[in-house]
């Protein structure tokens, strides 16, 4: 019997490495039926985030873990009209990197411009203090206003509206107590804590005329932003460092927001933080090499559903596999595999050039060996590579798919656009034909029908749904006055 995933791999791959390689097929290739079954517990998990029980549980601490899906209230209850003026100064942090932008909102309907610059966060950074946390960010800022604002010194107070991509509890949408970090982020003095105040200290120290209006997630920020493109957009998720989404719920079906008061037509977008899904391990098939990502993460027995999927993780997923088949005695025998014991050696690029190459000699993918690892393979031993990148970029691709799948169905939405930004979405080749492939096999779909539900890319749409959620608080406050 063949392989299921790549069946004409056989013809390339000797009888020898069959045998383990059809294990490693066992384990990440994904069949339609899991995904449904997936899809469908999915589903449950973020009806019960919406829960007093299930949703309501202290937001920072050893009870988070029994919350797999926080569904955070964001507080943004509207999409803009399109009609939103201004001049708002933006800050988003991701996982990777910072990136300051400044957005001018247009009178013209949906149309606005930017200035962007983005900074690389050092390793340093990302596990200092909280305190060398603020300071760089306020650091950066403070260039930028110089480059681009005249210093900022222009005796008004700019409105700043900060994207924030961990899960935060907001009371209100220019608050957040971190729940916790993800992505290997370890800073110390900040979970638990509300950031805002934090943040403006930092600015205070550096004398910087901002004021923040709004605290979003990037997913909040790419529905925002996609939605005022494209009105058929429902959910705005983020494929790169990690993986998320949020969207709009009507705040009757909000069991935990009972007591709030709320008229009873409101909405509010809800950021999901499902990378948190399966953290009690109910249903996702957890290989040894997820288990010892999860391990030697700065969070263990957190985000095991980002940990399967999301840029940051599965270069490492490559990476130990092939070290585990070197040690069998299977890949680059007698070579010198030095760098391949290095944690973290490899990117989510390194994949995506290797499935790039189509090439018979794959000499694309050989550069990439010599580069990233200084290991030179042999053509054969480049295509088993070229076979266990596919499945475990397949994987990441289906199991995404069963996030944004389990959004629809609980919304009972069957035909939408799914706005995604995200380098690795962007980038990755082959990686959005993969997730839609899968949600075709979750709906059922006949294969003549076209996609009813599309992902689409937004580029660097966080900026701008950052800016147009800060004019929606503006907005109000101006309504609010006498
Ligand atoms: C992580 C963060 C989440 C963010 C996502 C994408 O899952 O917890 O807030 O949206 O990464 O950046």
């Amino acid at each position: 019997s063949g392989f299921r995933y790549r069946p004409e791999i056989l013809d390339e791959i000797k009888e020898e490495d069959i045998m383990y390689l059809k294990e490693y097929e066992d384990w990440f290739v994904l069949e339609s039926d899991q995904l449904k079954k997936i899809t469908d517990h999915f589903v449950k998990e973020l009806e019960k985030g919406l829960t007093k029980e299930g949703g309501n549980i202290v937001s920072f601490g050893p009870n988070l873990d029994q919350v797999t899906t926080p569904m955070n209230v964001t507080w943004v209850m509207g999409f803009p009209s399109g009609h939103e003026t201004g001049r708002i100064l933006t800050l988003d942090m991701g996982g990777t990197n910072l990136r300051v932008c400044d957005v001018c909102l247009s009178t013209r309907k949906r149309d606005f411009e930017q200035t962007q610059r983005k900074y690389k966060l050092p390793d340093e950074v990302k596990t200092g203090t909280g305190e060398q946390l603020w300071d760089f960010i306020a650091g950066r800022l403070e260039t930028f206003l110089h480059e681009h604002h005249n210093g900022g010194r222009t005796g008004t107070t700019l409105p700043l509206s900060f994207t924030f991509s961990f899960p935060v509890d907001q009371k209100s949408i220019r608050s957040g107590v971190l729940q916790r970090w993800t992505k290997n982020f370890n800073v110390t003095g900040v979970e638990g804590q509300d950031i805002i105040p934090q943040l403006e200290a930092a600015f205070q120290r550096k004398n910087l005329p901002v004021r923040i209006v709004a605290l979003i997630n990037d997913t909040t920020g790419t529905l925002i932003a996609s939605h005022y493109r494209d009105p058929q957009v429902k959910v705005g998720s983020i494929f790169s460092t990690g993986c998320n989404a949020a969207y709009m719920e009507e705040c009757e079906l909000i069991p935990k927001l009972a007591d709030s008061g709320l008229p009873k037509n409101a909405k509010v977008i809800i950021n999901t933080e499902y990378g948190a899904f399966d953290n009690d391990r109910k249903i996702l098939p957890l290989t040894p090499f997820d288990r010892q990502i999860d391990h030697e993460s700065a969070r263990p027995g957190t985000q095991i559903y980002e940990k399967m999927v999301s840029g940051l993780y599965i270069g490492e997923m490559l990476r130990l596999i092939m070290l585990k088949l070197h040690e069998e005695g299977r890949l680059f025998k007698d070579q010198d595999v030095t760098r391949l014991r290095n944690e973290n050696a490899l990117e989510a690029s390194f994949l995506s050039v290797a499935e790039m190459d189509f090439s018979d000699r794959l000499d694309d993918m050989r550069e990439e060996f010599e580069e990233s690892l200084g290991l030179s393979p042999s053509l054969h031993e480049l295509r088993i590579c070229r076979y266990l990148i596919g499945l475990v970029a397949t994987r990441a691709a289906r199991l995404y798919a069963c996030g944004i799948a389990a959004i629809c169905k609980k919304k009972n939405l069957r035909r939408c656009h799914i706005g995604v930004d995200g380098s690795v979405f962007n980038r990755y080749s082959g990686f959005k034909g993969r997730a839609a492939q899968a949600l075709r096999e979750i709906f059922d779909w006949p294969p003549t029908e076209l996609e009813l539900i599309a992902l689409n890319a937004f580029e660097d749409g966080s900026g701008v749904g950052a800016a147009l959620a800060a004019a929606l608080v503006l907005e109000g406050e101006e309504k609010a006055k006498p």
